[in-house]
């Protein structure tokens, strides 16, 4: 049985010279035993991916505009009906009493605070009802498929009871990533976050014969299909949206099935390493969905301009993973509060600089494409 982890102490008040997302990044490794940084921070095989998804940030350059008028601007939107503060919400990420005793619970408290939109995940640390008490936010579960349909199906009840208004489906890891990073750290899952969610998903892969692999007859064939989603649609009143879609192909099928949402994701790149960064894939997949599909980004997203950038290229919001964590481990909610507050703050000047009072002014116009 694997032993837990040390938790750190947390620090009560933030230092100054914590100031961006990557300062929470640089501190976080002296937070947590190095095979738990290694979990969060790491990328599937070479991280190519992983890397991509922030060089392809600084790739793109922005216009800046003069003598605009910002008395009535604001960040506010509606995303499936729903209203939000900001476009910025918390990925789900599992886990997260890795690094904090209160966890996700903690996480929640933030996301109230700072009026940002919660995603909890299937692997949460704590149950996802007691997470949901701690905001009036909007908050959207995360589902992973249970190998049975009644486990996945007791899930989706718990969230609808729980007060989840969405239900955010992830399907780009039915099998994990080369985790070679993580390998090669030790890191282990502690038993005592093992068991919180029913995670039917880890359970031993059956009995095969030796011609048979391991991942095709095994892991995935428990992995979730179309039906599976068309099944889920007939199961519960709360829109569904499909987190991990890469392919424009996938997005059209989404719509078919009729998902309300996507999520552009290529899991933080800890999937299949060589996918392209997201926001390189955005605009395609927002040519695939049309322009009032509800659209989602995540992978990268450190800075204000980040976010902009996604809105400039047909996201409608983004969803910010790891400095979640980080912030955590570093200061409980007063950190993800504060790194939440920061990334808030930045997208604000950045609108104010490129000329933009609301989130409807940010379109393409605003990128600089060369001469
Ligand atoms: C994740 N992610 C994730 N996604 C999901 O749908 N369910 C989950 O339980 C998890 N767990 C998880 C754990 C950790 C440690 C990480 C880093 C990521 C992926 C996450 O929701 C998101 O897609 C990425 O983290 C986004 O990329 P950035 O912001 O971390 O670069
Ligand atoms: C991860 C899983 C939990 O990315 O989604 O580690």
């Amino acid at each position: 049985m694997t032993m837990s982890y040390p938790i750190h102490r947390k620090i009560n008040t933030i230092p100054s010279d914590l100031v961006s997302l990557d300062d929470y990044e640089r501190l976080a490794i002296d937070f947590m035993p190095s095979p738990v940084y290694e979990y969060i921070r790491s990328g599937g095989g070479d991280e190519t991916t992983l890397k991509q998804n922030r060089s392809a940030f600084s790739k793109i350059s922005l216009y800046g505009r003069i003598l605009v008028d910002f008395e009535q601007a604001t960040t506010k939107t509606e995303l499936l009906g729903q209203k939000f503060r900001h476009p910025v919400l918390l990925a789900p990420v599992a886990h997260q009493g890795l690094v904090h005793c209160e966890g996700e619970i903690a996480t929640s408290e933030a996301a109230h605070a700072m009026e940002t939109g919660l995603i909890t995940s299937t692997l949460a640390s704590k149950e996802l009802e007691h997470i949901a008490e701690k905001t009036d936010s909007p908050k959207w579960f995360q589902l992973y498929f249970q190998s049975n349909r009644a486990e996945t199906l007791a899930l989706v009840r718990r969230a609808e009871t729980a007060g989840y208004s969405a239900l955010i489906v992830t399907l780009d890891v039915p099998i994990n990533g080369l985790r070679n990073h993580i390998q090669r750290s030790g890191f282990q899952l502690p038993a005592n976050l093992q068991s919180i969610q029913p995670s039917s998903r880890n359970l031993p892969p059956k009995e095969l014969t030796p011609e048979q692999s391991i991942i095709f007859q095994g892991i995935m064939s428990e992995a979730p299909g179309w039906q599976d989603i068309h099944w889920l649609q007939e199961q519960t009143q709360l829109p569904l949206v499909i987190k991990g879609i890469t392919h424009p192909q996938d997005a059209r099928m989404a719509i078919d099935a009729g998902v309300k949402g996507i999520v552009v994701s290529n899991h933080g790149g800890r999937g299949l390493d060589s996918l392209p960064a997201t926001i390189e894939l955005l605009p395609i997949i927002r040519k695939a969905v049309g322009d009032d599909f509800t659209l989602l980004l995540d992978g990268g997203i450190r800075r204000g301009t980040d976010v902009f950038k996604a809105l400039a290229l047909g996201a409608d919001a983004v969803l910010v993973g790891r400095p979640q964590v980080y912030a955590l481990a570093i200061a409980g909610a007063l950190g993800v509060a504060h790194m939440l507050k920061v990334l808030r703050h930045e997208l604000e000047v950045t609108m104010a600089l490129c000329g933009c009072p609301t989130l409807a002014d940010i379109n393409s116009d605003c990128l600089f494409s060369g001469v």
